[in-house]
């Protein structure tokens, strides 16, 4: 996937046009030629297909429950499924396919592999069946109409200057500061969007000597955490330490996101080591306590109330046959078209934003209240 970079200025501008709504457009006219009959309306009440990844992380719990809620408030059929953990890309791959052959209107889906789903989404759109990519883009194919998802470049941007703002707070030493870095599964397509943006931070930091990565793994390939799972970045924290940590000090570690973010500091303290300066990403509740303590440094707050509030608007506004409201039209190309996308900007938490940073999310706020 390539990512054209947007500069801070561009993301504003893009973002005074969404409230105008200046760059509404009609499904199709990016170029796919099937949004023509997907933007031209169904039935109120028609069947909407949800189908989500493993749950790799609360956000994917969540939007479950909220795209059934929502869904249903607004008055269509709801048929939310999950990929289980085992063989996922081909259970995600059969339910969605279930969804088209059974007269879903629109699928959103939340891909376990974005790679793997060509077959799937070309079936929808030969059905007519609009597809909209849920957080993750779908790559490789024409057939996906919509994109809607947090800015996920600047996620990893937030995240890069976070690393660097906790260094200078707490390593307690002037630069250079010893870092690792770690990306999420290579199966996701966000994941190489976070770890590039990130990157964008960091990289000149290395190149100048600010940033030292003791390991030498500085490639995508070698940071990658398989299937996001918590173990796999444990066991690499480990052999980092133990290969790379002897004598020297670990000041931070770039983590995409809370779950494994949690992995890495319990690898340091395992190992006897101080806690390094970790960044995340998810808003997990572990993940804020752990911050409001004092021990993980930063997350990021994409509200997935936020989201499926816009997926589920995408879905009237189809439904209606209006024009689908999006913010971006030239970030998201998925190697086969630009993808039509709405985003929603994120923003970085620490201890010390945090109760502004959550002042929408109840259920959070509660949690940083309880530590004032
Ligand atoms: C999501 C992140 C999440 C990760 C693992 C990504 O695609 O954007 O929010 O932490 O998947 O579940």
């Amino acid at each position: 996937m390539k990512k054209i970079l947007l500069s801070a200025t561009a993301l504003v501008v893009a973002g005074a046009f969404a409230l105008t709504g200046c760059s509404s457009e009609r499904g199709g006219d990016s170029g796919s030629g099937s949004g023509e009959e997907t933007a031209s309306g169904f039935d109120a009440g028609s069947t909407i297909g949800v189908a989500l990844p493993d749950k790799t992380s609360e956000n994917w719990v969540l939007a479950g429950q909220l795209f059934t809620d929502g869904l249903e408030k607004a008055g269509f059929k709801a048929d939310v499924q999950y990929a289980p953990a085992s063989n996922t890309v081909a259970e995600q791959q059969n339910q969605i396919q279930a969804m088209v052959t059974g007269g879903a209107k629109v699928i959103i889906i939340g891909a376990k592999d974005g790679k793997q789903l060509t077959t799937q989404v070309e079936a929808a759109r030969d059905a007519g069946v609009a597809v909209i990519a849920y957080d993750r883009l779908i790559e490789n194919t024409d057939a996906v109409d919509y994109y809607v998802a947090f800015d996920n470049f600047e996620v990893g941007k937030l995240q890069g200057q976070a690393l660097l703002d906790g260094l200078a707070e707490r390593a307690g030493h002037e630069a250079p500061y010893n870092i690792e870095l770690f990306s999420g599964s290579p199966d996701d397509a966000n994941s190489a969007v976070f770890f590039n943006g990130a990157m964008e931070v960091l990289q000149p930091k290395i190149d100048e000597g600010t940033l030292n990565v003791v390991s030498g793994q500085t490639e995508i390939s070698q940071t990658a955490t398989e299937g996001w799972k918590p173990e796999n970045a444990q066991r690499r924290m480990d052999s980092i330490l133990t290969s790379s940590y002897g004598s020297e000090t670990l000041d931070g570690v770039l983590s995409p996101n809370d779950t494994l973010a949690r992995a890495i500091i319990t690898s340091a303290q395992q190992a006897g080591k101080p806690v390094p300066v970790v960044t995340g990403q998810d808003s997990e509740v572990e993940s804020v306590k752990s911050i409001m303590e004092g021990v993980q440094y930063s997350t990021i707050n994409k509200d997935t109330t936020l989201l499926v509030e816009q997926a589920i608007k995408m879905v009237g506004q189809l439904q209606k046959g209006d024009e689908v409201d999006v913010n971006d039209t030239d970030q998201y190309d998925n190697g086969k078209k630009v993808v039509p996308a709405y985003l929603l900007p994120p923003v970085i938490v620490t201890k010390e934003n945090a109760a502004e940073a959550y002042a929408n999310v109840p259920s959070l706020l509660e949690i940083v209240k309880s530590y004032e």
